[in-house]
């Protein structure tokens, strides 16, 4: 059970400002969720805006105590919409967008240009066009089919691009397959090793409208340990000094990317943001003064560890089913197309009854979700007081990589996001419709 019996306060994983009330409701940023379900219905994502200001604010004071060069933009893959963009822009962060709709969004939510930059393995001529017509700041170039293009959209511009090279370090990180980006057999970046990456760096130095300014190495995400980002920096910083030896050229950007885990659960123990701060930032000036580099501007793009902890869903029960000597379902209103991350990468939630007081004792129940796939379950194995019809079960630590990979499976309409600060709650986002479910129909 997440709550400590000595104290109202929930604790991790739950936002900054979780408290039980005395009639048992769990309340956020000041708003019993229960309350919330009644006005905006179920489920409903809640983000608590103190906590995402915090972890905003947190991360760029870390890095610029840690290593003043340094700047931090949110990857809206975590999860994007115009009001976090406005909130993110206020707390002094930048974006990295992965797509031209995820820019889109940054733009509309008024995120300067000049603090965006773009990643992808695949971008389109399109999506590049629109990032060169927005003139957001920096393109990280992934691959030598996106220097032609680049190449080509650029050509006679009045003053070159700058881009960035995703490297490909080649190191191995410690967590799920499917979140781990720098090993060799990776679809992102330009391998080091096999020297493709010493190729696009010539390739990229003879175009005349690009301005290659540094190297990008993003090695995973959900990382409880920094052993593999400290050696992705010191390849980095090898390869930096390998393209001075043989072109002159001066690295005025390094970035490691994001990947710093958040606690899912009671148990889960990150590094914190002072600490990840730390790590990157003498990693990197001890690496410089080692090879004779100047200081580059160091970037770091965290998306999870800013918007995750605000996240809370919470969802109503309906069916249970009690299996002798298995298991016990539990089955609330929403799953698989809100939250496909246990289904995707066996990820854990814990999560709390939300709504009453009452402590029957716990027992371990199975968290489904109401999609037709077996493997749509929130939460193997998680202790709960007794739940029935209409009791709500709120999932911290959800605000991430959540609705951001949302669907419509079954034809489910997506949840409303609310915000919530000081008493008040704000939807940020509303919920869908049925006539969202056909708007793109077209039966003639
Ligand atoms: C290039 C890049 N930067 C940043 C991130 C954000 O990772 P996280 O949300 O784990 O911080 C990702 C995630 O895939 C990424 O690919």
């Amino acid at each position: 059970m997440p709550q400590d019996p000595t104290s109202n306060v929930m604790g991790i994983p739950w936002p900054v400002t979780t408290r039980r009330r005395p009639d048992g409701a769990i309340e956020v940023g000041g708003v019993p969720l229960p309350d919330l379900i009644r006005r905006y219905g179920s489920p409903l994502y809640v983000y608590d805006e103190a906590t995402l200001r915090d972890a905003a604010r947190g991360f760029r004071d870390a890095f610029t105590t840690a290593y003043p060069r340094s700047r931090v933009v949110y990857a809206g893959k975590a999860f994007l919409s115009t009001a976090l963009v406005r909130i993110l822009h206020e707390e002094g962060l930048g974006l990295d967008v992965v797509s031209g709709g995820e820019l889109f969004v940054g733009l509309r939510g008024g995120m300067p240009p000049a603090e965006i930059s773009m990643h992808g393995n695949n971008k389109s001529p399109q999506e590049l066009g629109e990032a060169l017509a927005a003139g957001i700041g920096k393109i990280v170039i992934d691959n030598d089919y996106e220097i032609s293009v680049l190449g080509d959209l650029t050509r006679n511009r009045p003053e070159p691009f700058p881009v960035m090279i995703r490297l490909n370090p080649g190191v191995d990180v410690h967590t799920h397959r499917k979140i781990s980006t720098g090993t060799a057999d990776s679809k992102f970046g330009f391998s080091i090793v096999d020297g493709q990456a010493a190729l696009a760096a010539a390739r990229i130095l003879g175009e005349p409208d690009l301005r290659l300014t540094g190297f990008h190495a993003h090695v995973g995400s959900q990382l409880f340990d920094s052993e593999a980002t400290i050696a992705a920096i010191d390849e980095i910083l090898d390869f930096a000094a390998a393209m001075n030896d043989r072109h002159g050229f001066v690295l005025e950007h390094l970035s490691p990317g994001g990947g710093f885990g958040i606690a899912y659960t009671e148990s889960d123990e990150p590094p914190d943001r002072q600490t990840w701060a730390k790590v990157i930032g003498s990693a990197v000036s001890e690496g410089c003064a080692r090879r004779g580099l100047p200081l580059p501007i160091v970037t770091v793009e965290p998306g999870r560890a800013i918007i995750g902890p605000a996240g809370v869903a919470v969802y109503t029960v309906g069916s249970s089913k009690e299996i002798a000597d298995v298991r016990t379902y539990v089955s609330v209103d929403g799953g698989m197309a809100d939250n496909i991350r246990p289904s995707l990468y066996d990820a854990t939630y814990t999560a709390a009854r939300a709504n009453r007081a009452g402590d029957t004792p716990h027992r371990s129940v199975t968290i489904a979700g109401k999609y037709c796939e077996s493997g749509d379950i929130l939460i193997d194995n998680v202790s709960l007081p007794a739940l029935r019809p209409g009791d709500l079960v709120a999932i911290p630590g959800a605000g991430a990589y959540t609705l951001a990979m949302a669907s419509n499976y079954n034809f489910a309409t997506r949840p409303a996001v609310v915000m919530v600060r000081n008493g008040k709650a704000r939807v940020i986002r509303r919920r869908e419709t049925y006539d969202d479910l056909v708007r793109c129909d077209i039966d003639e």
